[in-house]
């Protein structure tokens, strides 16, 4: 086919850099389109900027152009089937012609959630993948879109590779595309596209058979017929694992259509926010309450999230984690035992204890998923998680919210051959009383004030040296704390010693206690402040209580500490997790 190659940049313009991360315009009124600095899980703008002449042409051939053997490479491509997806693909198909790349493997529609991206990359050895999502967030016309490069190992690409694509869209000349008509991503099957062979596959097949592959499916299939009053309810928060968790939950485990809701895939989400947790997820919450359902759980936009609750009971992510890590001998995939276990820094340190008593490696990595990536590569790491609604194992490189949904229906099979009629508290309070409690909570501070947020950060860092061996006093509680460790996290990674400064300030206490503060890397619009606070107790009294309750005044000693109202203004967080 003919290419078309559009020149994006006239002699006269100058490279200076903008200072908001988007598309601008020069006072001739010609687009430039060289600052689009992928973060840590791709380009994530809004869909207008997107739509913009040139600029996702612009970014996506920047992409292709960072990879040294794009030419004849075979790629994955889909996403979580938000709105601009299939014009996003088409573009997508006809740029890699363009590049020379050999073969695409699509997902149907142009659909994949992340986890089934990665497993296919893998599957077939693909040279790299592309995802057509911005993850949780809100989609449709007046929201997001994102982009993300995902390479040969299944997982998102590493900085290195991030910043040559941002170092490209600076510098790019011009583009390439093939004039060709679209495809039609509808029907499954083999087409030449010009040079490029296009494989459309089914978007869900191959993930349930993976999933297949790990989980004890018979045996969950079993306790659910036998237990009929065991109430399960999926939502799939309109995103795109509503498919999927149709054909595993009905299809494959024979659940009734009431099972799930909010199953149907749609591009703006049914304006949903499509993030799995108490604030967001609050349908289901009610549900669950309402309704008497046993087994509750979500999943977010593009599939890589979770959250699991029950009737009056919350598992916190880093619980969650824990427990799969513990209950890791009745599922399959496990059986040859644990390689090792991982969390984030500002996950809690429930997992810790588990990698203790099974006597195998318990890592502590950044924020962020490409972290676990190198361990699991080196044969390291089993399952690792995050406090942030991500859990997972190395059966691919995302995390994986059904994958941890179908664990803890695996699990709770497998507990009741033993202990007839646990459900999820009884697995929970069974945790605690083995290893004790990490209670563990999550304040966010949504879209502050860039300037406030970078202030109390300074603050927090230039007070710490002087904190060690003070006494901090929540006067509500009269409760008091002593400091025994500040810092600012650091990471070697110990795989190919790579050094991730600056990665959360934490202050530990004489009993344990810890707080976390750090600015999500994520976030859309102005900063968002996340403050994380974590108690261990081995009071057998105290096992049962609501955590906002155990860590109340650890939460004012935080507010205390960092001055968060005086500098942002704000006297409640945005979510509370
Ligand atoms: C994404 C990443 C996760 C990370 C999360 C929170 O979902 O894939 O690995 O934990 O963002 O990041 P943030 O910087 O917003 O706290
Ligand atoms: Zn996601």
């Amino acid at each position: 086919a003919f290419l078309r190659t559009w020149s994006l940049r006239s002699s006269q313009l100058t490279n200076t850099v903008p200072s908001e991360y988007t598309n601008y315009v020069d006072s001739d009124g010609d687009s430039i389109l060289y600052y689009q600095k992928p973060g840590t899980s791709g380009l994530r703008k809004r869909v207008k900027v997107f739509e913009q002449e040139h600029y996702t042409e612009n970014f996506v051939w920047a992409t292709l152009q960072a990879q040294p053997e794009i030419k004849g490479s075979t790629l994955v491509l889909g996403g979580d089937g938000r709105y601009y997806g299939v014009e996003c693909a088409q573009k997508v198909l006809k740029l890699s012609a363009a590049a020379g790349v050999k073969k695409i493997i699509v997902g149907q529609n142009a659909i994949l959630s992340t986890p089934a991206a990665s497993n296919l990359i893998r599957k077939h050895k693909a040279y790299g993948g592309i995802l057509m999502t911005a993850s949780h967030n809100p989609g449709g016309p007046d929201n997001d879109f994102g982009i993300k490069y995902n390479i040969a190992n299944g997982g998102p690409a590493p900085e290195s590779v991030t910043n040559e694509i941002f170092n490209i869209t600076k510098t790019i000349q011009s583009y390439s595309i093939a004039q060709l008509p679209d495809l039609d991503l509808s029907k499954i099957g083999s087409y030449k596209h010009g040079e490029l062979e296009v494989e459309v596959v089914d978007s869900v097949a191959d993930y349930v058979d993976l999933l297949k592959s790990i989980f004890d499916f018979d045996l969950i299939k079993k306790f659910l017929s036998e237990n009929p009053s065991f109430k399960f309810l999926f939502d799939g928060l309109s995103g795109v694992t509503g498919s999927y968790g149709q054909a595993i939950f009905l299809g494959e485990l024979g659940l009734s259509k009431d099972s799930v809701q909010n199953a149907v895939p749609l591009p703006d989400f049914g304006g949903l926010h499509p993030d799995p947790n108490l604030t967001y997820a609050h349908d289901l919450v009610e549900r669950v309450e309402k309704d008497d359902i046993t087994f509750g759980a979500a999943s977010d936009g593009d599939g890589d999230r979770n959250m699991i609750i029950g009737k009056g009971v919350f598992v916190t992510p880093s619980d969650s984690v824990a427990i799969i890590a513990d209950w890791a001998h009745v599922i399959p995939y496990f059986k040859g035992g644990l390689k090792g276990l991982a969390r984030s820094m500002p996950t809690s340190g429930a997992i810790d204890r588990v990698a203790q008593a099974k006597g195998v490696a318990g890592y502590e990595v950044p924020t962020g998923w490409k972290f676990f990536g190198n361990l699991m590569d080196a044969g390291k790491l089993s399952i690792c998680g995050e406090e942030s609604f991500g859990t997972g194992s190395d059966h691919i490189r995302e995390k994986d919210g059904l994958w941890a949904i179908v664990a803890w229906l695996n699990i709770i099979a497998a507990a009741n051959q033993e202990h007839k009629g646990w459900n999820i508290k009884d697995i929970l309070q069974a945790h605690y009383s083995k290893y004790g409690r990490n209670f563990f909570s999550r304040y966010d501070y949504e879209e502050v004030e860039s300037e406030g947020a970078q202030k109390m950060i300074e603050h927090l860092q230039k007070t710490f040296e002087s904190l060690n061996g003070t006494q901090l006093k929540a006067t509500t509680t009269d409760t008091t704390f002593t400091v025994k460790e500040t810092g600012n996290f650091a990471y070697t990674d110990p795989i190919d010693g790579s050094v991730s400064k600056n990665q959360g300030l934490y202050v530990v206490f004489s009993d344990g206690s810890r707080i976390v503060v750090r600015l999500s890397g994520t976030g859309s619009a102005g900063a968002t402040i996340r403050l994380y606070v974590e108690k261990y107790s081995t009071e057998a009294s105290e096992y049962g209580q609501d955590a906002q309750v155990g860590l109340k005044p650890l939460i004012e000693v935080a507010l205390q500490l960092s001055k968060l109202q005086q500098f942002t203004g704000r006297d409640k967080p945005t979510v509370i997790t």
